[in-house]
């Protein structure tokens, strides 16, 4: 299915996440003629008609682009103009697909999705739960990146953990890493530097000869070596597994937190 704007399209709120996806869609070649982004600044998307209120249309498509803690100011108005021709898609961390149809009564179908900042350089990872017929969703998410087409609530809570929370994850050890480069005495900026590309080139390295990352890192740490050594520091019980596995768990119970918060109100 080639990807299209079911028009007229709605995106309500568009900062940093939902703003990565239109440099995406822009990237990708798809038509954003039909859809208009509302946010109460009225700051200009580049290629995208920008409004501070909603305009006189039923639109088809609407995307939720701003935090989870606004919906329930944003729902009651906006729920108005949802009705059984609009297809609904939030990207709300935490917020349920549940809470959402108790919102949105009439949409004719919700999905929601926990992009990552990547899509704008078309690298994204974007779990998709729907609820009814949300073909066209997927997609234009596909024109993004990797659609991982989920099962339950839970899925998306780890995906998003992983994927979507994940950019900050690997933001912070390549900064690690460039501060850990400093600290042996190159120029704070140039280990930053070299720690992104040396990320970016593994990255690449692995997806191109298709190899694990154990593999990968066999083929780095020869026996008795240096990286070897290093790798010990890593592996030690208390090590890196472990500070991922609360990560990502502390990440997970966050996302239960707000589905809560949001609920109450
Ligand atoms: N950032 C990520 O990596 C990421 C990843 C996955 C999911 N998400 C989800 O994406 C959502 C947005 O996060 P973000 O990081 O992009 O936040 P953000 O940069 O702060 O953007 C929030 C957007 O919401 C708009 N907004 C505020 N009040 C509004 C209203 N009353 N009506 C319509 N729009 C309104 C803002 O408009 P103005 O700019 O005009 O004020 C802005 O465009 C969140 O629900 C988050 O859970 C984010």
């Amino acid at each position: 299915m080639t990807a299209a704007f079911p028009a007229p399209a709605w995106l309500v709120g568009c900062g940093n996440m939902a703003g990565a996806m239109v440099d995406g869609w822009r990237r990708a070649g798809v038509d954003l003629s039909g859809v208009t982004v509302i946010r109460p600044s009225g700051t200009p998307v580049e290629g995208v008609r920008t409004v501070t209120t909603y305009p006189d249309e039923v639109p088809h498509f609407v995307m939720l682009g701003f935090k989870p803690q606004k919906l329930a100011e944003i729902a009651p108005p906006l729920s108005e103009h949802v009705g059984p021709a609009t297809t609904l898609v939030s990207m709300l961390a935490g917020v349920t697909i549940e809470d959402l149809r108790h919102r949105f009564p009439d949409a004719a179908a919700i999905a929601k999705i926990m992009p990552n900042l990547p899509v704008a350089v078309g690298e994204g990872v974007v779990p998709i739960l729907a609820d009814g017929e949300t073909g066209g969703v997927e997609a234009l998410m596909a024109a993004l990146g990797t659609v991982v087409p989920c099962q339950s609530e839970q899925d998306v809570a780890a995906i998003g953990a992983l994927a979507s929370a994940g950019s900050a994850y690997f933001a912070r050890f390549a900064e690690a890493m460039g501060k850990g480069g400093a600290g042996q005495g190159l120029d704070p900026e140039t280990a930053q530097r070299l720690a992104v590309q040396a990320m970016l080139g593994t990255a690449a390295y692995a997806r191109d000869r298709k190899i694990s990352m154990a593999e990968l890192a066999r083929r780095v740490a020869s026996p008795k070596g240096t990286t070897e050594r290093g790798l010990a520091m890593l592996d030690a019980p208390d090590g890196l597994q472990a500070l991922v596995d609360r990560t990502l768990e502390a990440a997970v119970r966050r996302g239960r937190e707000l589905a809560e918060e949001v609920r109450r109100g």
